[in-house]
């Protein structure tokens, strides 16, 4: 999914609660309005997931989209009585259309058809969902899904400029094979994606314009062109504070090791395999920026010479001796170098993965690499560490701990994120 975000949002239609970036959507007023394409059947699984996230979900459709999918279901789906006509005055007495533009707080148009967006681009009310696009002030996130050519058409292109000029996101179509038999770009989105660019617009964007460097992953150290020195990092922990911080507004740069999971939206990813690469990847980001979280597992040791060719069983006997070199500690240096520069420089931030005393040792590595907060966690609990979705950790900095109850990696990430924000502002001041 490419997600870009308009230049001059429109102002919120009333003041904001406060939002959590970690549930954005938890009761939120969100209006679906769906218009007239195949792709409104996928609609269904958009609206579940709101409500899943505890949105309250109004569905509005054009007369076109109820041919497609029947508003029973997605009545049936939201809970509340679904809005197709704006001339319908026992609908509209009920649930008129200016209530609903007024209530919302965003707006998702999906699929937002050719026609639909070309209707929205003049400012045209002639039906039930762009009479609620142009009364509400809330924002709003087009999910295109047309023909190929449709979607080329430079009167598409141009309506869609328009759009993201007045401030609209848009969530931009996939490429793949189409309904209407094509192959190329204009399948909507993923439902999930849908949902995830929804929670951006939401969330508060309290690291607006901050540049945040996050590393992830283990380190893969070669002894021979086939084996390596690795560790069990899975990178999840990583991936989720990138994610966060772009969701709340950060320009982000994930260094990563190698591990499967995809690139988030919105961040700008390396790729990177030993210890001595992730140094150069992290230091060249780290200038300039307002944090370093180093969340990665770094190898503390490489072979001290990788062999040219693979080792053979044969040739080495019943024990071998593999000689290590130490490599770089990162975050240490990072630490060093802005005492060096007597303090100034991004906040910092590490990690300890510990098997034992795990706040003695935090506070110990919290002294020794010069930094400001320590996230530590013990490994060998089942809820925390590698390969496991949740985590429980420690929050220790000079001022003393906090332990944060067990809750999945990208909860944590935010409250994470809510303590660099935090610092990343005291050290603007
Ligand atoms: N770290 C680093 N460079 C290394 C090793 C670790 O930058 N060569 C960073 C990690 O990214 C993490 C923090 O230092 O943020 C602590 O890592 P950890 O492996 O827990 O500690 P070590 O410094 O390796 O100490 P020990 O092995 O004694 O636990």
């Amino acid at each position: 999914m490419e997600y870009s975000r308009g230049v001059a949002a429109p102002q919120a239609s009333r003041p904001r609660r406060p939002v959590d970036p970690a549930a954005p959507l938890a009761g939120a007023e969100i209006v679906v309005a769906i218009g007239g394409g195949i792709a409104v059947y996928k609609i269904a699984e958009v609206v579940r997931r709101l409500t899943k996230a505890d949105a309250k979900v109004q569905v509005v459709m054009t007369p076109r989209a109820t041919e497609f999918v029947g508003p029973t279901t997605f009545q049936t789906l939201s809970g509340r009585r679904v809005f197709t006509d704006p001339w319908d005055l026992g609908q509209d007495s009920e649930i008129g259309h200016i209530q609903i533009a007024d209530r919302a707080e965003l707006v998702i148009v999906a699929p937002a058809t050719a026609n639909l967006i070309a209707r929205m681009a003049a400012g045209m009310a002639d039906d039930a969902v762009t009479s609620v696009l142009l009364a509400t002030r809330a924002p709003v996130l087009v999910a295109p899904s047309m023909n190929v050519n449709m979607w080329n058409h430079p009167l598409t292109q141009k309506n869609l400029a328009t759009l993201v000029s007045i401030g609209t996101h848009v969530v931009e179509p996939g490429e793949g094979f189409l309904a209407c038999r094509w192959i190329g770009k204009g399948r909507l989105a993923e439902p999930a994606d849908i949902v995830e660019a929804a929670a951006h617009v939401l969330a508060p964007k309290d690291l607006a314009g901050r540049r945040v460097v996050v590393s992830a992953g283990p380190t893969y150290e070669p002894i021979d062109p086939v084996r390596f020195l690795g560790n069990r990092s899975s990178g999840k922990m990583g991936f989720a504070l990138a994610a966060a911080a772009a969701r709340r507004g950060a320009l982000v740069t994930l260094v990563a090791g190698p591990v499967a999971e995809p690139d988030p939206h919105g961040v700008a990813v390396q790729r990177v395999e030993t210890a001595v690469q992730l140094q150069a990847a992290v230091e060249a980001a780290a200038t300039g920026a307002d944090a370093v979280i180093m969340a990665a597992a770094v190898g503390d040791f490489r072979a001290a010479s990788e062999a040219a060719h693979k080792l053979k069983r044969g040739e080495l006997g019943a024990t071998v001796a593999l000689e290590l070199t130490a490599n770089p500690d990162v975050l240490a240096g990072l630490g060093a170098a802005r005492a060096a520069r007597g303090g100034a420089g991004p906040v910092l931030v590490g990690f300890a993965a510990e098997t034992r005393d795990v706040v003695r040792y935090a506070r110990a590595k919290l002294a020794a690499k010069g930094v400001d907060l320590i996230v530590a966690n013990d490994v060998t609990e089942p809820d925390a560490g590698f390969a496991v979705d949740t985590n429980r950790v420690v929050l220790v900095d000079a001022a003393g701990e906090e332990a944060l109850p067990v809750a999945p990696k990208r909860v944590v990430a935010h409250r994470i994120l809510d303590r660099v924000t935090a610092l990343v502002a005291a050290r603007a001041t």
